[in-house]
């Protein structure tokens, strides 16, 4: 957008009463921590909060040229249980030591309940988190700014390959045990996060577009969850997928865990879904819009998809986009309609669960063409993507270029 930055253009149409022009602005904070893991807060507001140690470090390896050293470094770091890599600046090794343990109020037997809730329903996983929170992705606003100007955000299926690595180690069977991969990847990404902090406030072209200082800050992290656990965790009752109350709680508390490692403040993770729906409603809700470049990456997410034989047609994958999401976000990215499609999907794809969950009797018209779809897709999901040789998460050194 040539010399407007989009707020002034967002003020503008807001001035001029401009129906359809949505701000991106983040509401005021209005949650109240008692609702969060800590059960009380600073009174800080998590859109102004981002992870002041973590971001310094990260700065100073960056300006003194450490980061290729560090990503060789931390190139063989993997499991849980390895211990920290040599040859890293003490003051990083320091902070990797004490954040690569898990939360003293992370428990163990409801990870491991997660874990085994993730292997039983992760087809619908796979689904949700693709095709629904990765869509979702690009209609939040910051997000898709961020993720655009940023140096992955040219190369969106190496990207799109690297955010698997973290579903993909997050619902392992072991995610949060020793031999697992998740706390290493969350910390990882945790410093990912760090550098692009210092990075895209350098970059014009992200200054040019966002309405923040600073990307990347509490707040935004909590959004994302949201688009992530909170959405899935609701996708699912609405599915009517069968699911216990111990599980619904390990599968929140797994989310509680994975953004405290992500560097969120304990006075901002919600406790209960109900808190996290309160969070999800006006955090999330509100903000979603669409902008130039979340359109660009939602058509090189589903042209990723459509690469690989889903065994269905691109005209599908639209309608199912849209259903599993909803029309609004579906003509925000301009998905072209195909009717017939979409019928199928709304008759269909109930029926389908309702099958697989043993809830109906006769096997449903479209039963097959619905499962390949879903084993497609997780399979794209369970490769790591189309790109399994890239996959190492590393500490980019610069933005996209332009
Ligand atoms: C990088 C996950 C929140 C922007 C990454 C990576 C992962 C990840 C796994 C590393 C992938 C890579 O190296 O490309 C997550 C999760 C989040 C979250 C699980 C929240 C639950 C956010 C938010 C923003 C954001 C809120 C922006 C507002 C970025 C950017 C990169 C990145 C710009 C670097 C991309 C690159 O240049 O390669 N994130 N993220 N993330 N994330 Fe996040």
């Amino acid at each position: 957008m040539s010399n407007l930055s989009r707020r002034s253009v967002l003020s503008l149409g807001a001035a001029l009463g401009l129906a359809g022009v949505a701000s991106t602005a983040a509401p005021a904070w209005a949650w109240s921590s008692t609702g969060s893991v800590a059960g009380t807060g600073s009174g800080a507001d998590p859109w102004q909060v981002w992870d002041d140690p973590v971001d310094g470090l990260v700065a100073g390896l960056l300006d003194n040229g450490q980061v290729p050293a560090v990503n060789a470094a931390l190139a063989a770091w993997a499991n849980n249980d390895d211990p920290v890599p040599g040859g890293l600046p003490a003051a990083l090794a320091t902070h990797l030591q004490q954040a690569a343990t898990l939360p003293s109020w992370a428990d163990r037997a409801k990870l491991r309940l997660a874990a085994d809730f993730n292997r039983r329903k992760d087809t619908y996983l796979f689904m949700l988190y693709g095709l629904g929170s990765g869509i979702m992705s690009t209609v939040i606003p910051r997000e898709a700014e961020s993720v655009y100007w940023s140096a992955g955000g040219a190369t969106m299926k190496d990207r799109a390959a690297k955010t698997f690595t973290f579903g993909y180690d997050l619902s392992e069977l072991t995610a949060f045990e020793p031999t697992g991969q998740f706390v290493v990847t969350a910390n990882k990404t945790r410093l990912v996060h760090a550098a692009v902090r210092h990075l895209l406030p350098q970059s014009t072209h992200w200054r040019a577009v966002t309405d923040t200082q600073i990307p990347i800050s509490n707040g935004d992290i909590l959004v994302t969850f949201h688009s992530l656990g909170t959405f899935v965790h609701r996708k699912l009752l609405e599915w009517k997928v069968p699911m216990t109350a111990a599980e619904e709680d390990a599968f929140l508390h797994m989310w509680q865990v994975a953004i405290h490692l992500l560097g969120v403040r304990d006075e901002f993770i919600p406790k209960t879904w109900a808190d996290a729906n309160a969070q999800s409603a006006y955090a999330l809700t509100p903000i979603l819009a669409p902008t130039t470049e979340g359109k660009e990456l939602a058509q090189d997410l589903l042209g990723l998809s459509a690469q690989v034989d889903l065994g269905v047609t691109r005209g599908f994958l639209n309608e199912f986009v849209r259903y599993v999401l909803n029309d609004k976000i579906g003509d925000w990215l301009s998905l072209p309609r195909d009717y017939a499609a979409a019928a199928l999907v709304r008759t269909g794809w109930p029926a389908y669960i309702a099958f697989r969950e043993g809830l109906l009797p006769v096997i449903p018209v479209g039963f097959y063409m619905f499962d390949q779809f879903v084993r497609a897709l997780a399979m794209l999901f369970l490769n790591n993507g189309t790109s399994p040789t890239s996959t190492t998460i590393v500490i980019p050194t610069a933005n996209r270029p332009g």
